[in-house]
């Protein structure tokens, strides 16, 4: 702990995104939540006997679990939606102050070039009850889900998507931009179009690798032109990306290791960077995964895992941030968190991690501030609501919210830093 040290400034806060905590939503997820076919090879899995060896069994205390339907449908999440006030009590008791949060698309524009005020109206509340709190807003425009009328048009396959996107964006920027000045375009672009496009996991289920590339390219050209736009509405606005970012270590140093290592390098952290390096004015990151490379590519083994089995590695949060120097922009970490329904690990999590950003602030690289993932436990997309990310644990059947010890210990680190 002794070596730690923040600037002052710093922003300390914890990340959400619409779909998976605002609960009533209306957009291509939500359909496919509920699609018959979803639907049937859920049932299918669950009634493996081999499904729940799969996870730990701990998980299994909770409601609701791997082995019900109800998991997999977003449905309420966590009813932020309506509880956005107290859910900000909680975090500015927390010590916190900053928030990072997603607007959904499908409620400002629910029909084609149709935009709903009201909802704009209510994401403005939602930013006001944050500056009321002393709480700086960090808010993405787009966290995957897209309305169900652009789904049929293609979605982000299609290049129709670059126009509507600018245009949702001018529109929602026009009446925020009062009150907001960071501003992230797109949250993991790369993570989406992998798992939606070539590994056909997520909607729209595709395994292709053109479409893969094809979606990709719609992405830059969305987030170039739309950070354009928020640029000429607020020439003061800072613009970038919420970037997810691995680690890669060889395990011998040989040529295939090393160029497997650059590939991965390249394709997963740097190509959407580099294409968009004139159009950033800070790097998000987010960090939860690291390779090792011995000719392919698996997972570094550590004595800690989360309750999905994610090996945790907090050195590689300091490498990368050292390799992230070489864009001369100031970075945030967007996100960066772990399953843990019991909160036996969060807190060491917390603390490690912060304690490998101390030391790359040390040497100069320009971090300006840490959002854990996630504020609530949520809707953690195809996985459902079984894992528990959140500093403060959701009841599901009751909407209650309790504090976990981790957010205490969090909220110390912050105050010892934050009124030094
Ligand atoms: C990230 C996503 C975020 C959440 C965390 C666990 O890849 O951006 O929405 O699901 O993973």
């Amino acid at each position: 702990m002794e070596k730690f040290g923040f600037p002052k400034n710093f922003f300390w806060g914890a990340s959400t995104s619409a779909h998976q905590v605002e609960g009533g939503n209306h957009n291509d997820w939500t359909e496919w939540e509920r699609s018959e076919l979803r639907i049937k090879n859920l049932e299918l899995r669950i009634k493996d006997p081999n499904f729940r060896k799969r996870f730990p069994p701990h998980i299994f205390e909770k409601l609701p679990t791997p082995l019900d339907l109800e998991n997999y449908i977003s449905g309420n999440a966590c009813d932020h939606y309506n509880r956005f006030q107290e859910d900000f009590d909680i975090a500015k008791s927390l010590g916190h102050n900053a928030h990072r949060f997603s607007i959904e698309w499908s409620r400002i524009e629910p029909e084609e070039g149709k935009f709903n005020e009201a909802e704009i109206e209510h994401y403005r509340q939602v930013i006001k009850a944050l500056r009321e709190r002393g709480l700086e807003p960090f808010v993405t425009l787009w966290h995957w889900p897209v309305p169900v009328w652009l789904r049929d048009k293609g979605g982000w396959k299609s290049k129709k998507i670059i126009p509507y996107f600018s245009r949702y964006v001018e529109r929602v920027v026009s009446v925020l931009n009062q009150d907001v000045v960071f501003w992230m375009t797109l949250n993991e672009p790369l993570v989406f179009a992998k798992i939606s496009y070539l590994e056909g996991r997520w909607p729209p289920q595709e395994k292709s690798i053109f479409s893969y590339l094809r979606v990709s390219s719609n992405l830059i050209k969305a987030h170039k032109i739309a950070y354009s736009v928020i640029k000429r509405i607020h020439p003061n606005a800072q613009v970038g990306i919420a970037h997810n970012m691995s680690f890669f270590e060889m395990e011998k140093n040989n040529f295939v290791n090393w160029a497997l290592k650059r590939f991965g390098e390249w394709r997963k952290n740097y190509a959407f960077l580099n294409a968009i390096r004139e159009h950033q004015d800070f790097i998000g990151f987010n960090y939860y995964s690291h390779y090792r490379v011995n000719f392919g590519y698996s997972k570094i083994e550590t004595e800690k895992i989360s309750d999905m089995g994610w090996s945790l590695y907090p050195p590689g949060i300091y490498y990368m941030l050292r390799a992230l120097k070489k864009y001369n922009k100031p970075i945030y970490i967007t996100e960066n968190g772990l399953a843990d329904s019991r909160d036996n690990n969060r807190s060491w999590f917390i603390v490690e991690h912060l304690k490998w950003i101390a030391e790359a602030i040390q040497e100069g690289v320009d971090i300006r501030g840490y959002f854990h993932w996630s504020l609530l436990d949520n809707f953690e997309w195809s996985d459902g609501f079984w894992p528990r990310f959140g500093l403060v644990e959701v009841d599901y059947r009751t909407m209650e919210r309790k504090i976990r010890p981790s957010a205490w210990e969090y909220k110390k680190i912050i105050g010892k830093y934050s009124n030094e």
